[in-house]
This record gives C-alpha cells, sequence and structure tokens, in this order.
C-alpha cells in the first residue's frame, strides 16, 4: 500500500492509534505519555510508547521503542511509510528528541514522514530530514 497525507481516515486512524500507544507508555517519574505508531507497506500499525526507568537515564522514548519494534518484526526502512506520535504537552506539539532524531535516520529512510500530532487532532507533517538536516549516516563512514 501507499501512503497519502490527504488521507483523512489514514490520519484519523494515525492519531487514534498513537493515542492508543499513549497509553502503553510507563511514565512512573515523569507522567508524561508519549505515543508512536509505525505505518508498513503491508498495512500493519505498530505501536511504540516511552518506557522510564528508576535510574532515569535508562528510559527510552515512545519513536524509538517504535521503531525498534518494527525492525525486530522484520521491516526494512522502504517497508516503512510514515511514522506519527502524540505527546502529553496540552496545547502544544511534542517533537521527536535529538536521539530519536539520529535513530530515524539509521533505520527510515529520509524522506519518510514524520507526523506530529497535537491533542486535538491537528498535525505537524515533517519528514526525517526535515527534523535532521545533515544527518551523519552510514554513508559517512565510507
Ligand atoms: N520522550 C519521548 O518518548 N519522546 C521524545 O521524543 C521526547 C521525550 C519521553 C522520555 C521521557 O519518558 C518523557 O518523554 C519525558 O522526557
Amino acid at each position: 500500500m501507499k501512503f497519502d497525507i490527504e488521507d483523512k481516515a489514514t490520519m484519523k486512524k494515525l492519531f487514534d492509534l498513537s493515542k492508543k500507544a499513549q497509553e502503553l507508555a510507563y511514565v512512573p517519574y515523569s507522567h508524561f505519555r508519549v505515543g508512536a505508531v509505525i505505518l508498513t507497506n503491508d498495512g500493519k500499525y505498530v505501536l511504540g510508547a516511552n518506557i522510564e526507568n528508576a535510574s532515569y537515564g535508562l528510559s527510552m522514548c515512545a519513536e524509538r521503542t517504535c521503531m525498534f519494534r518494527t525492525h525486530l518484526l522484520g521491516y526494512k526502512k522502504d517497508d516503512i511509510l510514515c511514522l506519527a506520535l502524540i505527546g502529553d504537552s496540552t496545547d502544544d506539539y511534542a517533537f521527536p528528541c535529538g536521539a530519536c532524531r539520529q535513530v530515524m535516520a539509521e533505520l527510515l529512510n529520509l524522506s519518510c514522514p514524520i507526523i506530529i500530532f497535537n491533542q486535538h487532532g491537528e498535525h505537524v507533517d515533517e519528514t526525517v530530514k526535515g527534523l535532521l538536516p545533515y544527518s551523519f549516516t552510514q554513508e559517512n563512514l565510507k
């Protein structure tokens, strides 16, 4: 299947599932829930959420759990149509942190759409390259 950012049904599904992913977050310390969802080219939606730890620095972001899960299900970057996310911010968008952007540059195509939802279902549509220009990738190691 293809991903069409103008397709309202798909966008609603991504919003609903990113909210559902938020419910899976384990956040006893920050109480800040982040949900992420990846849509694959065979129509599967893979959910991710942030998982915290009493040793705070070991906490893992929603975007990364989502990308790692998708990878472990056997999907490659060309199989991934988009990643959507939502945070708990009341009136604003919660944009991906720097570490997640770097992992996006590793596991997603640079052109992969990243859709950031706010609580009202409005969204900012970016790409990996838009969020992390001049990224360091395996190309730089050659
Ligand atoms: N968090 C994410 O899940 N994704 C981000 O891109 C930024 C931050 C999580 C980490 C931590 O569990 C909580 O939000 C507060 O920083």
